[in-house]
């Protein structure tokens, strides 16, 4: 039964990545043009918006899938780790062993399913750039080794970074989810049994700060897997500074802010952003298991 469940919510979690990566893919693509080099228009603008779609779609269910996997395991065999140190540093508080198993096994989770999710996004982000070639001869592109870096060396380009970010966002989503939680429980009187979609109106909540405050690696991720050759970190935000100057990481950055702040939703930057935000927490299928685990 047990194992049922599992599966259940296994393939539950791999069909909700699905379904919104392909509901979200047009604004995913907006984004990614935003953010390339030369700006909106010169990367394609409105036009072929499912470019890249393949990719996003292949990867979409192994990489959800990966995650839940490695989150559901970690979070049993890190627990007693956890605990110990807790109860011997004294502080007896099952809230703070929960938050901190979360952090982990989801850390490691993310980690796991950056293994697929990577080279699809190098992939994905190529293609949607690109005004003919589909997934498919961005794949075979890279397969040739043309700068002679090695197939792999560029199918995970910018893996750090994304780590970088993904760690960061779980670190910061998970306990807020946890929290906002447990205080609109205690509030409504439904402690233990809090309704699922109010577990979802926290789950955006707390995505979409997270979201925001790991913008700028976003942004720094994107350029690196777009650039043609692999690049230091360092040295990408110095050719950024001198070729478009520190302007673009502010705008960047207040863009990231904007699905915090509902007094500037009047731009269409700050919409998609909105959206956005939305949809990074639905990819990290967080309320989705969590709700489906209730459900079953
Ligand atoms: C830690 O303490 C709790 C209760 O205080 C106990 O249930 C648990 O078994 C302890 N865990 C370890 C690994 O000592
Ligand atoms: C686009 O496709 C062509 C033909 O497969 C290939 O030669 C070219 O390098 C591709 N461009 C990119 C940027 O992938």
């Amino acid at each position: 039964m047990v194992l049922t469940a599992f599966v259940m919510s296994l393939l539950s979690g791999a069909a909700a990545g699905t379904s919104t990566d392909l509901v979200f893919f047009p604004i995913d693509t907006l984004k990614t043009r935003l953010q390339a080099k030369g700006g909106f228009f010169q990367n394609g603008g409105y036009h072929g918006i499912y470019r890249g779609l393949g990719s996003a779609v292949v990867a979409s269910a192994p990489s959800a899938s990966l995650f839940f996997v490695t989150y559901d395991s970690m979070k049993v065999r890190v627990r007693p780790h956890v605990e110990r140190v807790i109860n011997s540093s004294g502080t007896r508080s099952p809230h703070s062993v929960d938050t901190i198993v979360h952090m982990i096994a989801s850390s490691m989770g993310e980690l796991a399913a950056c293994l697929v999710r990577v080279p699809a996004e190098v992939i994905k982000q190529r293609t949607q750039v690109h005004s003919t070639n589909s997934s498919w001869q961005t794949f075979r592109t890279i397969l040739k080794n043309e700068n002679q870096e090695g197939i792999i060396r560029n199918l995970y380009r910018g893996w750090s970074t994304t780590i970088m970010r993904e760690i960061p966002f779980t670190c910061i989503q998970f306990p807020l989810y946890e929290f906002m939680k447990k205080e609109w429980a205690l509030y409504d009187n439904e402690v233990g049994h809090l309704k699922p979609w109010k577990g979802a109106i926290c789950g955006s909540i707390a995505g979409g700060i997270a979201a925001a405050t790991t913008t700028p690696l976003d942004f720094l991720k994107t350029r690196l897997m777009l650039n043609k050759d692999s690049i230091p970190i360092k040295s990408l935000i110095r050719n950024i500074y001198k070729e478009e100057g520190f302007k673009i990481f502010l705008v960047e950055y207040i863009q990231g802010q904007c699905g915090l702040v509902p007094a500037v939703p009047s731009s269409w930057v700050c919409m998609r952003q909105c959206i956005l935000c939305f949809n990074r927490l639905r990819k990290r299928k967080l309320y989705c298991i969590d709700s489906m685990i209730k459900f079953l």
